[in-house]
């Protein structure tokens, strides 16, 4: 078959958002831009999936999350092990059919959630086959024949994705997950700076690392890593590639600040760096782009910074007898100086409820004093209010 450079990049564009239904390739109008399907003979046959599996260390054959728990798949024992997992995060994430929002495992009503055993079990928009990458290699075998098949691709990392991108139907499964390396360097030069170029701190991350991984490993090396709020997220995948901000950005800036080098696998197949001196278009592209836009990250190395020699922890809890007349009086106080406080290194998180504010904020490396100085005139302000 021959494709179009375009169509190979959109091998990995069109695993994202843009064509979620099994759409027929009629239904296009040029026919071009839809994926194989397993009912059409564009489908490759089983000898070509086996020859496949052999340069991807295998192949998983990948049903639901919950499909031995419905008839005629039942088996007691496995369905009891799922039920264990089902809900949590952890489990999830270790499992080829699943992702950590279960809408996205459906097409339409069809789908295979929760474990009523004369329900009808649906693929839905389960991959059907998925790679579980433990090389760069399976990750380059994994794209070039889903490119030359013409058939979708959804890369996986954790599953976390709010909107659904990193499960697709029809699709083989690109599973990130297991590249686990993890080195700290102090002195990391990116490939390709100037002979004599002064390296940095750096941590390099296999595309699989979750940030918990590397919050206990950076405590260890006395450094911090701008990260995010949640540990399960990865680091190297649809968080950083998006921006990454983190309860430290407005100190180190976003994780895309921080980011001194890619290795990335392009949807030709070609694995490439991208620093500041060599693929830099693609390097500008892939802090920001958004996860599955521009390649699958096999590898990233973030900047480390030197851990903080205090951190200034507020916690409040505003409690409001009536929100309309107060709440818009406090918000009124509390935003008017966020930029003050953004700029002199605070930052955090605020929840509000109905009657009820929590701010929980952090300042590093800063006295109590210089903290109080920013915390007193707000708190001072509000007392004021009934
Ligand atoms: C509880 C919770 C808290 C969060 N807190 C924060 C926060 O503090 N700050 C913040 O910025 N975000 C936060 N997020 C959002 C999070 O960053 C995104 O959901 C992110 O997309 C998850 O990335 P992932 O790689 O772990 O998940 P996945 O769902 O596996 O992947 C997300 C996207 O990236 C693509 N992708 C995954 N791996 C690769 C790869 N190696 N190469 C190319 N593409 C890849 C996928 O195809 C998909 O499009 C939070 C999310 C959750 C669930
Ligand atoms: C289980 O599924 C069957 C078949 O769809 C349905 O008739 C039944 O009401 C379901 N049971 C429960 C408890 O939801
Ligand atoms: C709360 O404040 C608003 C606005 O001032 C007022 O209209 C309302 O009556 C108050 N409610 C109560 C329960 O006091």
């Amino acid at each position: 078959m021959h494709l179009h450079p375009l169509t190979l990049f959109g091998a990995l564009l069109l695993a994202g958002l843009a064509d979620r239904a099994v759409a027929a390739p009629e239904n296009s109008p040029t026919g071009k831009t839809c994926r194989c399907l397993p009912t059409q003979p564009c489908w490759p046959d089983k000898a070509s999936w086996d020859a496949f599996g052999q340069t991807v260390g295998g192949l998983i054959t990948t049903t639901p999350a919950a499909y031995e728990c419905h008839d005629p798949h039942y088996d007691d024992a496995k369905c009891q092990e799922i039920q264990k997992g089902y809900f949590y995060d952890h489990w999830r994430q270790h499992q080829p059919g699943a992702v950590q929002q279960t809408n996205w495992e459906m097409v339409g009503d069809k789908g295979c959630l929760g474990f009523n055993k004369t329900s009808q079990c649906y693929q839905g928009a389960v991959p059907l086959y998925t790679v579980k990458a433990m090389t760069f290699e399976h990750v380059q075998n994994t794209v070039r024949f889903a490119a030359k098949n013409n058939i979708r691709l959804a890369i996986k990392n954790t599953g976390h994705d709010y909107l659904g991108r990193s499960i697709a139907a029809s699709s083989i499964n690109l599973w990130v997950y297991y590249m686990k390396n993890m080195d700290f360097s102090t002195d990391f030069v990116p490939e390709g700076a100037p002979a004599g170029s002064s390296g940095s701190g750096a941590v390099v991350l296999g595309s699989g690392v979750m940030w918990k991984d590397v919050y206990r490993a950076a405590e260890d090396h006395k450094v911090v890593v701008v990260g995010g709020a949640e540990a399960t997220v990865g680091t190297s995948g649809g968080y950083c590639q998006a921006g990454g901000h983190s309860p430290i950005s407005p100190k180190h800036g976003l994780c895309a600040d921080n980011v001194l080098q890619y290795k990335v696998v392009t949807a030709d197949g070609e694995l490439k760096v991208a620093n500041s001196y060599q693929n830099t278009d693609l390097f500008w592209a892939l802090r920001g782009g958004g996860g599955g836009t521009f390649g699958v990250v096999v590898e990233a190395v973030y900047k480390t910074h030197p851990a903080f020699k205090s951190i200034n922890f507020a916690a409040y809890q505003l409690y409001f007898l009536n929100a309309t007349e107060t709440l818009p009086k406090i918000l009124n106080a509390f935003l008017s100086r966020q930029v003050q406080w953004s700029e002199a290194g605070w930052s955090g998180y605020v929840y509000v409820l109905e009657n009820f504010m929590a701010i929980l904020y952090y300042l590093p490396d800063a006295d109590l004093t210089t903290a109080k100085t920013f915390l007193d005139p707000f708190f001072g302000e509000i007392e004021k209010l009934d």
